[in-house]
């Protein structure tokens, strides 16, 4: 599909020769997120605060108001919420994780338990933060990297059922569409199903909505009775069922910085704006400039625009399908914000413990000068009581792609560079852990070189 804008501004890239990039990426400890911006060539890290803003965004951006209180650019932000979102009430934060933080302090009492899909990272460390206990109630479908179903992010009613009987539960959590598991949607059938489900047992029902506008152009795409609808209302249709919901505009609003909460319930509200003046700031600016708040209210309804979200779809789904072509093992199907390459079956010679997907990022890295992140056994950390690797089913290279930045050229590159290391993977090591911090470890964890997995068994044997 052909990009639905035109470059006005650009940003020059440089690829550095080889041998500097094998020699920076050791300097790093074999860490992608040690390496400076300036020695990569595509950036694939993450889609959250890296998209290219439009000229309307620029251009609303003049008209922040930067008042302490009462900002005129938080009563358009506030509008546009509504609009696009259909919440009257809203929290601006600075980003998502900021928006988790004062959410939490309001909503979970230790012991308690926030059953959803797959939480997020941060999400599930803010819950844990609180005492609190995060709930995996994803349908069993979405740990099989090859079936192909059209809703991998949606919960087991089930297991959902399960924890609001047994569990003490704080409230429910959508994630749509949901990134941990590979950026896949959540259906409305489902989310209805959820809410009924909520609302049978008296729990308020939540949305991690980072990715709103790409989840409810799945529903377009892939659900039954919804091809005919705009996104426009297939987005309002699925937020009538929640009670609310947590943004990182860093993601659909996109911009490079924000975040929000958004409420039906007034008094929820007051209290959560209670809570913000504490953690964000005064609650018509809540940790934003009066800029950032324009820029994404002008991103909001750039983020439900189709053509768009055709377009960024569709090249998501352009590199997973040139992967394919190549044979090398891709998460299915195509999720919205990043291809996910299967490391493990990759490079089916690397044990889990010697990291096979931290090894493709740094392989992807030297071939290329490409930065992906790795979405699986280093990230997964360790168990907390027994102190050992935690192995999750999942062991991906997550290919992530900002929103309105590469061109076609750019991934067909990382196509052909993936394609090179495809065709040496006998070849390749894995990676030893030398230096490992106990919280976040994968942030500045250290790796070595590994020795032949035979040597490194009998070492761990011993
Ligand atoms: N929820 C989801 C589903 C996310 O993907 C993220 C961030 C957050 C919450 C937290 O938001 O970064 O604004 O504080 N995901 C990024 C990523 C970091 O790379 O997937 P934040």
């Amino acid at each position: 599909m052909i990009p639905p804008f035109k470059i006005k501004s650009v940003e020059p890239i440089r690829l550095l020769p080889k041998s500097e990039r094998i020699k920076r990426i050791k300097r790093a400890g074999y860490n992608i997120f040690k390496l400076r911006a300036s020695s990569i060539f595509i950036d694939l890290l993450t889609d959250s605060g890296t998209g290219a803003m439009s000229q309307e965004q620029w251009s609303a951006m003049m008209k922040g108001d930067e008042s302490y209180a009462g900002s005129e650019s938080f009563f358009r932000f506030e509008k546009a919420v509504k609009e696009v979102l259909g919440f009257p009430f809203v929290v601006p934060c600075h980003q998502g994780r900021g928006a988790e933080r004062v959410f939490d302090r309001v909503m979970i009492k230790a012991g308690q338990a926030v059953p959803g899909n797959t939480h997020f990272d941060t999400t599930k460390a803010h819950i844990e933060y609180r005492k609190g206990k995060a709930v995996d109630c994803t349908i069993s479908e979405a740990f099989d990297p090859e079936t192909d179903h059209p809703f991998k992010g949606n919960v087991d009613l089930k297991k959902l059922e399960f924890s609001l009987k047994n569990d003490d539960v704080a409230y429910v959590l959508l994630t749509c569409t949901c990134n941990s598991i590979g950026g896949q949607p959540v259906s409305m059938a489902n989310i209805k199903a959820v809410s009924r489900l909520a609302r049978k047992y008296k729990k308020p029902l939540f949305m991690d909505g980072a990715r709103f506008a790409e989840n409810a152009f799945f529903i377009k795409k892939r659900e039954k009775g919804y091809e005919k609808k705009s996104v426009k209302t297939i987005v309002k249709e699925m937020t009538s069922h929640f009670d609310g919901m947590l943004m990182s505009a860093k993601k659909d609003a996109i911009v490079n910085i924000g975040g929000f909460i958004a409420v039906r319930d007034k008094g929820l509200y007051e209290k959560l704006s209670q809570m913000a003046i504490l953690f964000e700031g005064f609650p018509t600016y809540g940790g934003l400039s009066g800029r950032d708040m324009e820029a994404i209210a002008q991103g909001l309804y750039e983020g439900i625009d189709e053509d768009y979200l055709e377009y960024r779809t569709s090249q998501v789904k352009y590199l997973a399908e040139k992967l394919e072509l190549f044979g090398i093992p891709v998460l299915k199907p195509v999720g919205g914000h990043a291809v996910y390459v299967n490391g493990k079956e990759f490079f089916d010679h690397i044990p889990q413990w010697q990291f096979p997907s931290q090894t493709l990022a740094v392989e992807l890295y030297v071939e290329g000068g490409i930065r992906a992140v790795e979405i699986g056994t280093l990230l997964a950390g360790r168990d907390p009581e027994t102190g050992e690797n935690i192995y999750p089913e999942l062991d991906l290279l997550r290919l992530t792609i900002p929103r309105r930045v590469y061109t076609k050229e750019h991934l067909d590159y990382v196509a052909e560079c993936l394609k090179k290391v495809w065709e040496r993977r006998e070849s390749v090591k894995g990676l030893k852990l030398i230096h490992e911090p106990k919280v976040l470890r994968h942030f500045q964890a250290r790796f070595e070189r590994a020795e032949d997995v035979n040597f490194e068994k009998k070492l761990r044997k011993k």
